[in-house]
Order: C-alpha cells, then structure tokens, then sequence
C-alpha cells in the first residue's frame, strides 16, 4: 500500500512544524489505509476533506511564522503552497464527481509532501531558529 514513514530526516526541530507534519504524514496515511480496506466513497471524502483543510492551517501557520522571522523566499515558498493547494482541490473535485482517481491522489500527495518538507521546507528553518521562532497555537 502507499504509505509515507516518519523518519527523523523530516525533522525540522521547529516544535510547531514538525508536529504539524506527522499530523499531514498521519491523515495521508489514513486514506492510504481506507483506500487499501475498500472503505466507502463517505469515509474516504470524509478524511480527504480533513487532509486538505489541515493542510491549509498548516500552510497558514508555516507562512506567519517564517515572515515573521524574515525568511527572504517567502513569496515563493507561498505560491508552492498555493499550486499544491490548487492541485488538490482539482484533485478532490474529480473524486467527488466520481473518478476513481484514489491512488493517483495518495502517489501525488506522498511525492509532494515528502519532497517539500525535505527540500522547500528545510530553507526557513535557520530563519525561524534564529529569532527564537517558535510560535503558539492560538486557543
Ligand atoms: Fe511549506
Ligand atoms: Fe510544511
């Protein structure tokens, strides 16, 4: 099955963050795992929803806290989160309508999630170290 293991590698040390992505590498494998089970078309939208909606906080989170620790390649790094979100919203509105597109959808979001934190992500991490970024989750 596809599936996408936590390893100390995807650390970022930033206490927030890193919380935030096993959350995302947990929800993905949820689905990989009501994919592999045959659960039904309501479940499998249900934590589809889930992903992408926390997916979102996350982003938003990610991005106050590297601007506020003046992170250079902010507007870039924003607009990588904005195509992946685009994508999956084009992704999810084929599922809802019916496609059998599952496992495309788990191989994309494993690719994608697995390359960013390893690769974009790592680039604000002096940043937001640096400033003593560690920001609280409000409420
Ligand atoms: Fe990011
Ligand atoms: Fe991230």
């Amino acid at each position: 099955m596809i599936k996408m293991e936590w390893n100390d590698s995807f650390n970022t040390g930033i206490e927030l963050i890193d919380k935030q992505h096993q959350i995302l590498v947990r929800a993905i494998n949820l689905l990989g795992l009501a994919l592999e089970r045959g659960s039904n078309k309501e479940l499998m939208d249900a934590i589809f929803e889930t992903l992408a909606d926390y997916t979102a906080t996350h982003f938003a989170d990610e991005e106050k806290m590297f601007d506020a620790a003046g992170f250079p390649e902010s507007e870039q790094h924003k607009h990588t989160h904005q195509i992946f979100l685009q994508r999956v919203t084009e992704l999810k509105a084929q599922f809802d309508a019916g496609g059998d597109n599952a496992r495309e959808v788990l191989a994309f979001l494993v690719d994608w999630l697995q390359k960013h934190i390893l690769g974009t992500d790592r680039k604000y991490i002096p940043y937001v170290l640096g400033t003593g970024g560690q920001m609280r989750m409000a409420g």
